[in-house]
């Protein structure tokens, strides 16, 4: 599988996806900025892959941080912290990182630089591995959704180059190709900047899996004509009260699946839930260039100086979501709230 993100002799190389599906470049990291800047322009994208490139930023940081106690080390890190934070406002992943990083850090603090040098290193890298089996975990959760001669439709790319490695929404994917069961994928491009059509529909069709793209307004009548069995998206944020933030035009995708009677599922990792916002309308939107809607790799496809609304998520209200998969099992969204009360968790798992 390819990697989005990779860490080497000090280094961070990230995988270009602004170029896929074209050419297979890594840009070299060699500054903290540089992994900003990546997660800013969109090179990497996903949010537990920017996740991942936060963490790797600050250990990044911290190799090149020249400072003879932990106590200033951990002061010149705190505007790499704060850089990173302002990044990209959604994706609630790069605060969970960002937060681990400095757990190990005052874990950390009576230890040599050096010593914590290598813990952030260990950590970054931690959170990588740790991805990759969380998202087959969800695989596994969701694995009963895909039978033989399924057709499933996915948007935008929670798949295996916006994590550390399977995805969220295309983990079950992978798992069920693995275990031979004949299905297939059905990838809304995503406008503005076609992450379906350039990186799932590229990354499905590199492991093998049948899938078939489809422009964005496509999808209602495919759900209308029961083509569809089920859909299951990514997330960004996934909030107290079930509401979920993902890629603008999932809300829309989600009200056609309800319309149709098409079950809507959500692949959510532990990292991407933030209980302390309480509903949908408090997560933060981004807003992204205008450039992204009025040009198509710099061609202009739009009269010069128009206006332009470029939201780059938006908000599914939890009624739409039949469940949200995680690492812990599949629950209704109502339910997400007890993510860290394994007891009631026990209660209230269903079996898809
Ligand atoms: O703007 P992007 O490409 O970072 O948006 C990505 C998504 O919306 C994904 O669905 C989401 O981050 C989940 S990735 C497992």
């Amino acid at each position: 599988m390819l990697k989005s993100i990779v860490w080497e002799n000090n280094t961070v190389y990230i995988l270009d996806q602004r170029l896929l599906p074209e050419r297979l470049d890594y840009i070299e990291c060699t500054e903290y900025d540089d992994v900003a800047l990546a997660i800013k322009n969109l090179s990497i994208r996903g949010a537990p892959a920017i996740g991942i490139a936060a963490a790797m930023a600050v250990a990044l940081a911290g190799t090149r941080i020249n400072a003879k106690t932990s106590k200033s080390f951990l002061e010149s890190l705190e505007p790499v912290f704060e850089k990173l934070l302002n990044t990209r406002p959604t994706a609630v992943n790069i605060k969970w990182a960002v937060e681990r990083m400095k757990s190990t850090l005052k874990k950390n603090h009576h230890r040599s630089v050096d010593e914590i040098r290598e813990l952030l290193i260990n950590e970054a890298c931690n959170i990588q591995k740790e991805d990759i089996e969380i998202n087959r975990k969800i695989g596994e959760h969701a694995l009963g959704l895909i039978k033989e001669g399924s057709t499933v439709m996915t948007y935008c790319n929670a798949g295996s180059l916006a994590t550390g490695g399977y995805g969220t929404a295309t983990a079950p994917m992978y798992l069920a190709k693995e275990r031979g069961i004949k299905f297939q994928v059905i990838a809304c491009e995503t406008r503005p900047v076609l992450q379906g059509a350039r990186i799932t529909a590229f990354e499905l069709m590199n492991a093998g899996i049948d899938v078939t793209l489809i422009p964005d307004n496509t999808a209602g009548a495919l759900l209308r004509n029961g083509k569809v069995d089920f859909v299951i998206v990514g997330t960004d944020r996934t909030v107290r009260n079930g509401d979920v933030a993902n890629k603008i035009g999932t809300y829309s995708l989600s009200v056609l699946c309800r319309e149709n009677k098409v079950p809507f599922y959500v692949a959510a990792p532990i990292s991407s839930i933030d209980l302390s916002i309480k509903s949908g309308e408090l997560i933060p939107i981004e807003e992204r260039p205008s450039e992204e809607v009025t040009t198509i790799k710099g061609i202009p496809i739009a009269p010069k100086g128009v206006k332009v609304i470029n939201r780059a998520f938006d908000v599914t209200p939890a009624k739409y979501v039949t469940a949200i998969i995680t690492e812990k099992g599949a629950f209704l969204p109502k339910h997400i709230k007890y993510i860290h009360n394994d007891e009631k968790l026990e209660r209230f798992r269903l079996k898809l």
